[in-house]
C-alpha cells in the first residue's frame, strides 16, 4: 500500500501523519500519477487549521494538497493523449497531492527544463493569476497594482500583465523590492503607507489585483474609483468595501497551466523561491507551518 500524508484532525503540523492508504483508482477522464513533488500553499495551511472547515471538507482519507507533478502511473477509462510515464503537473481541484500517489483530473506536460518543484508549484497559482486578471478584464496600456505582488500569486500576475502590457505598480515587503522591480513591476510598499505611495506615482489605478488578502481594500478602492475593478483571493472584509472574492471554480482559468507551463519551460515566467522538504519528514519538521507559501515537498 502506498503512503501519503494524512490528517488526522485539525491543527498543527504533527496532525499531518504519514500513512499507509489505499491505491486510489484512475476514474473516468483521470489519471493516477506517482508523485514526485506537491506544492504547499498557505490556502492548504488554513485547511490544516480547521479555519476553512465551514466551506472545505477534507476527503476521506484526508490527504491535502492542490497541486502536483509526477509520472503518469495509471489511465481511467476514455483517457486519451497520454500514456504511463509521461511528467505532468496537475492542480487538484479536491485535494490529494501530499501522497505518493494522486488521480488528476486535468494536467499538462512536464517539459524536461522544468524542475519537478516548479512543476508542482505552478499550477494552482497560475489559476489564480490567469482566472483574477481574467476576470479585471485588464488589457494592453492599463495600470494594474498588485497587493502581494512578491507572493507565489502575485508573481505570475505582475509577469503575465507586464508581458500583456500593463503598467504593473507591486506592493511588497522592503526585501522584495528589487525582485519584483526585476519583474518588470514599480515596487511599492504595502501597509499604512500604501496610498500616499501610489500617489507619489499616480492619481488612479485602472484595476487591483488583491494576491495577499492581508488589508489595503481601503487605499485598493480609493486608487480604482470603486470597487469594481478591485478583486480579493482572501481577504474576509471583502463585503465591507464592496470587493469580490475571487474562487477557484472549474471555469476560472481551465486552461491557465497549458498557458503558462511553455512560459516557464522557457525562461519566460519566474516562480517565488520555494523551499524543498521531504514529505514523509514534513509532520516532523514542524513544517508547514510558517506564512511564507509554496515551499514544496519534494521527492520521496
Ligand atoms: N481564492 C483563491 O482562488 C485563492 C487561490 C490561491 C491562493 N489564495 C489565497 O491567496 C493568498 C495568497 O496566496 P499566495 O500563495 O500567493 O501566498 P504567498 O506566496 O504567501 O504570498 C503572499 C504575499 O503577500 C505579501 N503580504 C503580506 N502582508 C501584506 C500586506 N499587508 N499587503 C500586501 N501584501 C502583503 C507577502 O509578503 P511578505 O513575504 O513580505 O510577508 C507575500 O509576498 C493566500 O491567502 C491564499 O490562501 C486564494
Amino acid at each position: 500500500m502506498p503512503y501519503a500524508a494524512v490528517l488526522t484532525g485539525y491543527g498543527s503540523p504533527e496532525t499531518l501523519v504519514w500513512s499507509q492508504v489505499t491505491l486510489p483508482t484512475p476514474g473516468p477522464g483521470q489519471i493516477r500519477m506517482r508523485v514526485h513533488a506537491a506544492g504547499v500553499g498557505p490556502t492548504d495551511l488554513k485547511i490544516r487549521r480547521g479555519d476553512l472547515r465551514e466551506v472545505f471538507p477534507v476527503p476521506d482519507p484526508a490527504v491535502l494538497g492542490f497541486e502536483a507533478a509526477g509520472t503518469v502511473d495509471a489511465l481511467g477509462p476514455g483517457v486519451t493523449g497520454v500514456s504511463p510515464g509521461d511528467e505532468v503537473a496537475a492542480q487538484l481541484p479536491t485535494l490529494g497531492g501530499y501522497g505518493e500517489y494522486a488521480l488528476a483530473s486535468a494536467w499538462a506536460v512536464k517539459p524536461g527544463t522544468v524542475s519537478w518543484a516548479d512543476a508542482a508549484a505552478l499550477p494552482a497559482s497560475a489559476e489564480a493569476a490567469v482566472g483574477v486578471l481574467r476576470q479585471l478584464g485588464v488589457s494592453s496600456g492599463e495600470t494594474l497594482l498588485v497587493l502581494g505582488g512578491a507572493g507565489s500569486v502575485g508573481v505570475i500576475a505582475t509577469q503575465l500583465a507586464v508581458a500583456q502590457g500593463l503598467t504593473v505598480f507591486s506592493a511588497t515587503g522592503p526585501t522584495d523590492e528589487q525582485f519584483v522591480k526585476d519583474l518588470g513591476a514599480i515596487p511599492v510598499r504595502y501597509g499604512s503607507a500604501l496610498l500616499a505611495q501610489m500617489r507619489a506615482h499616480v492619481e488612479k489605478v485602472d484595476a487591483v489585483f488583491d494576491a495577499a488578502g492581508k488589508g489595503g481594500l481601503r487605499d485598493a478602492v480609493e486608487l480604482a474609483g470603486g470597487p469594481a475593478r478591485v478583486i480579493t483571493l482572501a481577504d474576509e472584509h471583502a463585503s465591507d468595501f464592496g470587493v469580490a472574492l475571487s474562487e477557484p471554480t472549474p471555469d476560472r482559468a481551465p486552461d491557465a497551466l497549458e498557458q503558462t507551463m511553455p512560459l516557464l519551460a522557457s525562461g519566460r515566467l519566474r516562480l517565488r523561491a520555494q523551499r524543498l522538504l521531504p514529505m514523509r519528514d514534513t509532520p516532523r519538521r514542524r513544517t508547514p507551518s510558517s506564512k511564507r507559501a509554496r515551499c514544496t515537498r519534494s521527492s520521496f
